[in-house]
């Protein structure tokens, strides 16, 4: 097993990572002085494959846990399922004490997270997430929230984890689309802060995937702990994102988020390529490396002037400036907001390939 300790001024914790670590979730959590109630919160999918499993662990460890489910998908991500995770909390008596266990991907993380960061006005959270994403991203840093009719994210906290336990083996049962989106988030730490990481993604692969994940947690750990309250810093975290969101939106969100990340770190790539900052063969580089994860380079949205629109809905816009991140070498990235529309322009027309995301090839 794994431990990468995780240090945010007020709450230092552990992230626990391997194989077959569910079965011991509930020793773990015992040792980080947690007791008594508490409540597993999961998606209907992932509690049939892991809610008995993290069940049992707890009730051997002496905790008198309450299995608690709402349906999978992104559109469950919102309010009514937190107003009905609250009752479900006060009928299991849940108290001040008593740890709220977000089991699933960054879908229950995130919602179970803002649950625990609210209810009684808060309670330990222990982050057990079981896709690549969750692992490698939504799990880490302490951002929890849901959605709004308006838009993704829009209510959430900061909630730090009491603790994360990281199960590898829980991916064997993850849809292969699922397991793909997340890769690219793990080649995005790559791209952001490590190229050991990038180096092995392109040259060796994916295995051994524990240590590839440790990689991308330490990479997202660091750059965390130095702007736990996303003051600065941590902005380079959205490598990709910018772009990547719009495509998702204009893809009415049929596109794994990963994919439209890879094709955003393009197109962040050919930017700075335009702009003179990045290395010569750099865009190709990180394209070569998503190719071989069988993750999309283009994007399919004929109209530049579509995307741009699309990317001013993005809410990580500060004060009415769109920034950038981009990459000028594997392991450098900057933030700026000094790129001329036109330069970005012409970078998401020559990105734009009829089909380029490939939707139909990703249905599997
Ligand atoms: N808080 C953050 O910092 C942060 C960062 C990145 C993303 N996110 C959020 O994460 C969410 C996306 O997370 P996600 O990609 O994990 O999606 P998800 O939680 O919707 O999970 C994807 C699908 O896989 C299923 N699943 C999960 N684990 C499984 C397993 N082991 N075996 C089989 N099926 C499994 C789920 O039921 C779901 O249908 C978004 O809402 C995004 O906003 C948050
Ligand atoms: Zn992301």
């Amino acid at each position: 097993m794994e431990k990468i300790p995780v240090e945010i001024p007020d709450s230092n914790y552990n992230v626990l990572l391997g194989d077959g670590l569910l079965d011991e979730l509930g020793q773990h959590m015992q040792r980080c002085s947690l007791s008594g109630r508490a409540a597993i919160i999961s998606d209907e999918t992932v509690a049939g494959l892991y809610g008995e499993c993290a069940v049992n662990s707890l009730t051997e460890a002496g905790f008198e846990p309450t299995l608690v489910t709402f349906p999978a998908g992104e559109e469950y991500k919102n309010l009514d399922t937190v107003r009905q995770l609250y009752h479900a909390l006060l009928d299991a008596r849940l108290d001040r004490g008593s740890a709220v266990v977000a089991l699933g991907g960054g879908v229950v993380g995130d919602t179970a997270g803002f649950v625990a960061a609210t209810f009684l006005r808060g309670v330990p959270l222990v982050q057990v997430p079981t896709t690549l994403l969750a692992m490698v991203d939504a799990s880490v840093g302490g951002k929890v929230g849901v959605d709004l009719p308006q838009g993704k994210n829009l209510v959430g906290a900061f909630k730090q984890p009491a603790l994360i336990v990281a199960d590898v083996t829980t991916l064997e049962t993850l849809p292969e689309r699922q397991f793909r989106a997340g890769l690219a988030e793990v080649i995005k730490a790559g791209v952001i802060g490590d190229p050991t990481l990038f180096d092995h993604l392109a040259r060796e692969g994916r295995d051994p995937l524990v240590w590839v994940i440790r990689r991308a947690i330490e990479l997202k750990r660091d750059v965390v702990q130095e702007d736990p309250f996303e003051s600065g810093r941590r902005a380079v975290l959205n490598l990709g994102h910018t772009f990547g969101h719009a495509i998702e939106v204009l893809n009415e969100y049929r596109l794994p988020h990963g994919f439209a990340v890879g094709v955003g770190m393009i197109i962040a790539a050919r930017v700075a390529g335009e702009l003179g900052m990045a290395d010569p063969g750099l865009e190709t580089r990180i394209a070569d490396t998503l190719k071989q994860y069988d993750l999309p380079i283009r994007h399919n949205e004929a109209s530049p002037g579509r995307i741009w629109n699309a990317m001013g809905t993005d809410k990580k816009r500060k004060a009415g400036v769109r920034r950038y991140v981009l990459p000028r070498a594997i392991g450098d990235v900057v933030v700026t907001s000094d790129v001329r529309r036109d330069v970005v322009l012409r970078a998401l027309k020559e990105t734009y390939e009829p089909q380029g995301t490939d939707p139909a090839r990703s249905e599997s």
